[in-house]
């Protein structure tokens, strides 16, 4: 090469790259196309997993009985509560042994046998405790474990309004040390 070629390559202009009308179109289509994609899916995942963003219903109480038919012997009620897990919606019917304390407080127990399970009822073979007729789990009207089971009977949460008793969730037993 001369020196009058390589002066001519040093000053052309450098070529541009220009996009073909093919080029073009398939950008344009393309784009269009996965806005429109977006709008169709996100809605979905949107819908998949909008149980996992809703907060929890926390402390929903459910009116159970009057405040005046408690008395210091524990007596059993049945109740419905409504739950939310994810997308499956139910109604599952509950029970509770309601009394008063010493103190004069209302507490309620959950029936649930702490060793496996089993639903435990006041009185029976032994009046005044609660038995399980599973394994021979007892418990004080507190719900103090006293034999088989490890632990003391779950309480439910309680509130008084208007003459009438509230249960609300299950929590541990607050009543025995
Ligand atoms: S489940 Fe109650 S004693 Fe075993």
């Amino acid at each position: 090469m001369d020196h009058k070629q390589q002066q001519d390559t040093a000053h052309k202009p450098a070529k541009r790259k220009e996009m073909t009308r093919r080029q073009f179109l398939s950008y344009t289509l393309g784009g269009a196309g996965a806005f429109m994609a977006g709008g169709a899916i996100l809605p979905m995942i949107r819908f998949a997993v909008d149980p996992i963003l809703q907060k929890k219903e926390q402390g929903a109480f459910v009116k159970v009985i009057e405040e005046s038919k408690v008395t210091n012997e524990p007596t059993e009620v049945k109740f419905k509560i409504h739950q939310v897990d994810g997308w499956y919606e139910s109604d599952p019917q509950l029970a509770a042994w309601i009394s008063k304390g010493d103190d004069g407080k209302i507490f309620a127990l959950s029936p649930v046998c702490k060793h496996l399970g089993c639903t435990v009822h006041w009185g029976g073979e032994d009046p005044n405790k609660y038995n399980c007729p599973c394994h021979g789990a007892q418990y004080t009207k507190d719900g103090k474990n006293l034999k088989v089971a490890p632990k003391p009977l779950d309480e439910f949460e309680v509130k008084t309004d208007n003459g009438w008793v509230y249960l609300g969730p299950l929590e541990p037993n607050s009543r025995v040390k």
